[in-house]
């Protein structure tokens, strides 16, 4: 299964993915993440993404694109992927259009996940993510068992650089202009379904599910 997750800042993209990743056992492959372990790691492409990423604008095509490309040649993502935050535009969209023609396969569907954007303000300014394994989880609804651990990895909570109101209003404004004529991009394609993501975790998981079924 090949999948994509588009939605806003704060729509449950890497909530779903999780949970995807385990039922299915393909990889949950988000380029956000990507950069994050490479900011921390001090790499030169995290040097470069960090300006971008601090302010809420993305990051340049140019480097999104090669990084993908390479991912997705790796031996786990062979029989099925999940991709959290990539495409953006429509340049990465076309751009991941010939990387999966190269490696002979194509996508199965496009999960839209829609919420509105107070809501997405309230969601991002109380997230915490694992600073191992990336599990997101937030102050009043979805609080791990033990305070500030990760009910996963036992990995350490911490909040996102980006993830405070003024980024986080930019992020939508970007998302907006940037991102949302993919919905349009994948509509023609035959390949969209949007989804309310808006009625709780498990419910969003279960309509996800039932998408993927047809
Ligand atoms: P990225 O890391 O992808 O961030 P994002 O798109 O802004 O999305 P988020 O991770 O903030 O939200 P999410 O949808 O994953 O929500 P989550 O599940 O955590 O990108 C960060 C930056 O990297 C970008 O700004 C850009 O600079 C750069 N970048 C990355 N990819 C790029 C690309 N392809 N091109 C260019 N630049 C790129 O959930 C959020 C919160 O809501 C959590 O607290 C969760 O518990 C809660 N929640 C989730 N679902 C529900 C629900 N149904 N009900 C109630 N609460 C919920
Ligand atoms: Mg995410």
């Amino acid at each position: 299964m090949r999948m994509i997750l588009l939605g806003p800042p704060g729509a449950g993209k890497g909530t779903q993915a999780v949970r995807i990743t385990k039922d299915f056992g393909i990889p949950a492959i988000s380029t956000g993440d990507i950069f994050r372990t490479n900011i921390k790691e001090g790499t030169e492409l995290g040097v470069k993404a960090k300006g971008y990423m601090d302010k809420g604008d993305l990051v340049p095509d140019s480097l999104v694109i090669d990084l993908v490309r390479d991912r997705l040649s790796w031996d786990d993502a062979k029989d099925g992927f999940i991709l959290d935050g990539f495409p953006r535009t429509v340049a990465q969209a076309e751009a991941l259009q010939g990387i999966l023609k190269d490696l002979g396969t194509k996508l199965d569907i496009v999960v839209s996940i829609v919420v509105p954007d107070e809501e997405l303000v309230r969601r991002i300014a109380g997230r915490r993510v694992c600073r191992a394994c990336g599990a997101p989880y937030h102050v009043d609804s979805l609080k791990p068992k033990v305070d500030g651990v990760c009910d996963i990895c036992g990995g350490e909570l911490y909040q996102r650089a980006d993830d405070n109101e003024e980024t986080v209003r930019n992020r939508i404004a970007v998302y907006e202009e940037s991102t949302l004529p993919l919905v349009e991009f994948y509509t023609e394609a035959g390949l969209l379904t949007e989804i309310d993501g808006t009625i709780g975790i498990d419910k969003v998981e279960g309509l996800i599910a039932k998408a993927l079924d047809k």
